[in-house]
């Protein structure tokens, strides 16, 4: 049982269990966690609290600048903070779900959350020897040589019911059908933005886990590293 040496890049929308997989694996791997959708979400919490229209890409632009964020890469203890504030549980509410598409397709912020997410990568790599990091570019944009990457999809349905359980698990109302329509409403603007959209990278594996439970999604992952002997 090695140590991850490297990076795992883990992509795909929301509701294929992809947060869940990359913590469990990282800790198996006693390596780093990087969750870069918090990072997206925090900055549109930032922009919500301001004042700032979310659809104004110029005042975002300009906005992102001076936005104090700060996130844990241990898979054990995530943490992510607008300065000192910890602000965990508020971007995962609706208001943050509704505005994040639209901030993560400015230019500028995606630009500047990939340098923080490089210097993070590089700190962990350095420190533990290697990180999983999920999004939705990873592959493609922040970690293009990375040895191994992960594409997770699901049917629809499937992502709906698993997010559905889990706001109901984490004491948030909602229903099938909203959360049905907000998945697809965020998959087709993840998807089709000009910046760095949704897509799985050519040299990617993908893991369909529609019919797996995430103890099977790990063990196919585990599978993938050491054939590629990934543990150090
Ligand atoms: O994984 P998540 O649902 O927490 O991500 C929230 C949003 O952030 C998602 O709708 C798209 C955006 N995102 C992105 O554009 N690039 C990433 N690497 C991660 C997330």
């Amino acid at each position: 049982e090695g140590e991850l040496r490297g990076v795992i890049a883990l992509d795909g929308p929301s509701g294929t269990g992809k947060s869940t997989v990359a913590r469990r694996l990282a800790a198996q791997l006693s390596a780093g966690y990087l969750d870069t959708g918090a990072m997206f979400r925090a900055v549109t919490l930032a922009v919500l609290r301001a004042g700032v229209d979310p659809a104004d890409a110029a005042a975002v632009a300009r906005f992102v600048e001076d936005v104090d964020l700060r996130v844990s890469t241990d898979p054990l203890d995530q943490d992510t903070r607008l300065g000192d504030e910890d602000v965990n549980a508020e971007i995962r509410g609706n208001a943050v779900t509704l505005a994040v598409s639209a901030v993560s397709a400015v230019p500028r912020v995606r630009e500047l959350l990939k340098l923080h997410q490089w210097r993070i990568i590089e700190e962990a790599c350095s420190t533990r020897g290697g990180i999983v990091v999920e999004g939705r570019d990873i592959g493609t944009a922040i970690a293009p040589d990375s040895p191994l990457k992960v594409f997770l999809t699901a049917s629809t349905d499937a992502r709906a019911l698993r997010r559905t359980n889990q706001d109901a698990a984490e004491g948030r109302v909602s229903s099938l059908d909203a959360t049905r329509a907000d998945v697809e409403r965020r998959d087709g603007l993840d998807s089709s933005r000009a910046a760095s959209p949704l897509q799985a990278a050519e040299d990617a594996v993908w893991l369909d886990t529609t019919d797996l439970d995430i103890a099977g999604v790990l063990e196919r992952i585990l599978d993938l590293v050491d054939e590629r002997g990934l543990r150090g």
